[in-house]
This record gives structure tokens, C-alpha cells and sequence, in this order.
């Protein structure tokens, strides 16, 4: 890798200014960005005022500083870090950028760099004679799978031979860098095998016309009759997740609920009827009493599926499981959604909780599970002695296990067991 430092003071410009087309989009880029966090246009103004002289100058790091309100370090921490930014005159024509990164550098990559030294300059960020070839070696560049592999301003030019980079090279010099192709300079289609598939060769027609079902669920019927790729459902946003919401116009603030799309509807309808809840990991936020009409009317009713509210320390009423009642998604403005319990029974709140210890207190750590800090919270609950643990139903224990945010941990860990094996004077069970 090598050092990046700006240019010596004899090719840097006295001053900056975008033209004035230039300076409308940065205006309109900076004003994309929330107040104060205008900072993050850093990356885009660079860009373009290099696409604009070239290269990045002093003047031009400087000027960005000042337009952002940025320290100058910050700007040159960023300018001097990335490799897309030249900090000294490029060609006018091409900067040959050749990867040397290991996977490039088992391909070839060497060969590359002495094409370059012999057609442009010995030196890497030096010109050639007539000042419209540079070239420089940088690190991966992404396309490690197409090695070895070189880019010429902001284009990629792939599975390359040193014949082949000296064709290309002498394109750019002589103004022709429209006739060179930009991809894999081997004829394969991306990033598929040279000589054609490996696999997943069956005819994907042929597969869907052997079925009596016709095209397979989610695929549409294409001209003349042939079954297109049904569209994939990756990465497709959880709009259960109340930061997917269209609506919301900063971070937690809903204005008419988390509206679906049509087509993300459907997926959100099928999750409800399964009764699906937010998987591990996801948070249902704080609970604030129910606020879709689903949760109200259940809620004043008490009926259906709903397993009724538990009292909470401080004396406010929680619903256990409050998601499986959002039968229409459109309504889940900020709603409740149900602890990630593995157990559809109601929590119930343990009898017998104490103020204080009933002599001695129990070292509840003895349970596999526990440690000094869930002790403690045990203990703030009225938790003290392992016999408390014992006599608690499972419904008690989810009960904690909720209190506690340990989406059925608790149960897993199966302290009830564990606290009557304790309790008995035997030691902790082999299973827990
Ligand atoms: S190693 Fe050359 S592109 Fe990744």
C-alpha cells in the first residue's frame, strides 16, 4: 500500500470553487442530510470536485472544510484514506488503479503492473510523457472473483491478460475509450463460469410446465405463455418493525401508524394469521397501553385469544399477548407487541413475594443461569430463597422470565427444577 500525501506545492492550485452547476448540487446534497449531520457530505463533495479538476487539491479539501463546517483534519483524514480520491494531476485520459491484493495478485497482477510501467511510467503517480496516463496499485477493489483486475476512473476492466490491458491502454491513450467494453475482458457473462454453467442448468420453463399447479406460486405467466422468475422475496423490509414505516419522518415518531405497502400487506396478513410474533432480537418497545383498534376492542372486551392484563410492579396493567390480536396491519399505530416468550400461557405474577428476607437469604447463583446480577433483581423482586423458585408454577416462572427481558430463557434453563433439586439438598441437576 502506499503512502497517500497531497501533492508538493508547485502543482497545487492558489484556490477552489465548484463551477457553478457543481455548487447547486453540492447545495442540494448538504441539504440532504438532517441538521447537523451535514458532515456526511463529505464523501459526495470530494467526489465531485475531483470529477471536476481531476483530482482533489489542497485548495479544494480546504474549501470542502468550510463549506461543511468541518475541521480540515476531518476532511483530510477522509480524503487521504480512500484510494478513489487522487491527491496529485491523474492522466487526462486514464489512471490505470491495479489491484495487487492477493487474490489479483495469484492471477496475474504483476504482469499488469509491468504493463503499466512500460506504457506509462515506471513509477506509480507519475504521468507519461504527453501527460494522459497515470496508474497507481491499490487494494481490492471488489471484483476478486473476475481476477485479476484493474479500474480506470469509475469503471472496472476484468479477467484481464497483459495483452489485453496493453490493447486497452493504448484505447484510452488514442481517445478511444468508448470501443473498450468495461467488464470481463474473457467474454463470460459477469461473473459466471467461462465455460458455461455448472449447475442449476435445468430450464427453469421446463420446471414449471412439468408442474400440474402451472407456474410456480408467485411466478406470472410471460409472453406466450412461458412462466417468468417469481420475484424474490429477500430482504424484504419486516413491517412489523415500526422504522419501516413510510409515514415516519424522524426516528420514533409515527404520525398515522406503520402503513403497508399492498404487496407487503399480504406477507404482514400471513405473519398474522400464523400468529407470528417479532423474532429474537427484536424489541417490541416499550409498552404504552393499546392503541390499535384490534387492541382496544379486545382489550375493553377481554375476550378472544386475549389472556387478560398482569399486574406490573408500579401497578400498570400489561397485556401478555397482545400481538396475535393485530388481525388487520394497516392498524398498528405504535402498538403493544407481545415479550418473545416461547410459551403461549398466561404469566401470572408469583404469590409470596417478600419485603425482605426470611432469615438467611438463599445464594440463588447455586441455579445454573443466575448470576450476581439477576440475583440482585431477583432479589429486588422479593426473590430471596430457593424455595420461593420451587413452589413457583411455570406460568410464575414466565412471569419473571418476562420481568426479567429473558424471552424464555427462565423456562429453558429450567430454574424450577433446578431450585427443587437445590432446595432438596442435592446438587444442581445435570440437565439444567
Ligand atoms: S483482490 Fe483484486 S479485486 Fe479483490
Amino acid at each position: 500500500m502506499s503512502v497517500r500525501r497531497l501533492a508538493e506545492d508547485s502543482v497545487q492550485p492558489a484556490a477552489f470553487a465548484f463551477h457553478p452547476e457543481n455548487a447547486e448540487w453540492a447545495e442540494a446534497t448538504i441539504r440532504k442530510y438532517p441538521e447537523g449531520r451535514q458532515q456526511s457530505a463529505v464523501i459526495p463533495l470530494l467526489m465531485r470536485a475531483q470529477e471536476q479538476d481531476g483530482w482533489v487539491t489542497r485548495a479544494a479539501i480546504e474549501s470542502i472544510a468550510q463549506m461543511l463546517s468541518m475541521p480540515l483534519i476531518r476532511v483530510l483524514e477522509v480524503a487521504t484514506f480512500y484510494t478513489q480520491f487522487q491527491l496529485k494531476p491523474v492522466g487526462t485520459r486514464a489512471h490505470v488503479q491495479v489491484c495487487g491484493t492477493t487474490p489479483c495478485m495469484l492471477r496475474g497482477s504483476d504482469a499488469l503492473k509491468a504493463v503499466c510501467r512500460k506504457h506509462i511510467h515506471e513509477e506509480q503517480f507519475h504521468l507519461n510523457a504527453s501527460g494522459t496516463l497515470s496508474w497507481e496499485e491499490v487494494e481490492c477493489l471488489g471484483a476478486c472473483v473476475n481476477a485479476p483486475m484493474v479500474a480506470i476512473f469509475q469503471d472496472t476492466y476484468e479477467d484481464l491478460t497483459a495483452e489485453r490491458l496493453e490493447e486497452i491502454i493504448t484505447l484510452f491513450d488514442a481517445g478511444k475509450a468508448d470501443e473498450v467494453t468495461p467488464g470481463p475482458q474473457n467474454g463470460r457473462h459477469l461473473s459466471a463460469p467461462l465455460g458455461g454453467l455448472t449447475s442449476l442448468t435445468g430450464d427453469y420453463d421446463d420446471l414449471t410446465s412439468k408442474s400440474s399447479a402451472g407456474p410456480a406460486q408467485g411466478a406470472s405467466a410471460g409472453a406466450g405463455g412461458a412462466a417468468s422468475t417469481p420475484p424474490s422475496q429477500a430482504g424484504r423490509p419486516d413491517t412489523h418493525a415500526p422504522e419501516t414505516d413510510p409515514t415516519i419522518d424522524a426516528p420514533g415518531k409515527a404520525r398515522n401508524g406503520n402503513v403497508a405497502q399492498p404487496a407487503e400487506r399480504e406477507t404482514s396478513d400471513e405473519l398474522t394469521e400464523a400468529g407470528s410474533r417479532p423474532g429474537s432480537g427484536q424489541t417490541g418497545g416499550t409498552y404504552q397501553g393499546p392503541t390499535g383498534a384490534a387492541d382496544k376492542e379486545e382489550a375493553s372486551s377481554g375476550g378472544g385469544s386475549h389472556t387478560g392484563a398482569d399486574a406490573v410492579p408500579g401497578g400498570q396493567a400489561r397485556p401478555t399477548l397482545v400481538e396475535g390480536l393485530r388481525t388487520d396491519t394497516s392498524d398498528v399505530t405504535a402498538g403493544p407487541v407481545a415479550t418473545d416468550g416461547p410459551s403461549q400461557m398466561a404469566a401470572e405474577r408469583p404469590e409470596g413475594l417478600l419485603d425482605a428476607p426470611d432469615g438467611p437469604a438463599d445464594d440463588l447463583k447455586q441455579i445454573a443461569g443466575i448470576g450476581p446480577v439477576i440475583e440482585a433483581k431477583l432479589n429486588e423482586l422479593g426473590v430471596y430463597h430457593l424455595r420461593q423458585i420451587a413452589a413457583w408454577r411455570e406460568a410464575e416462572l414466565l412471569w419473571i422470565d418476562n420481568h426479567l427481558n429473558f424471552r424464555g430463557r427462565a423456562l429453558r434453563e429450567k430454574w424450577i427444577d433446578q431450585a427443587k433439586t437445590l432446595s432438596a439438598g442435592t446438587s444442581r441437576p445435570a440437565d439444567a
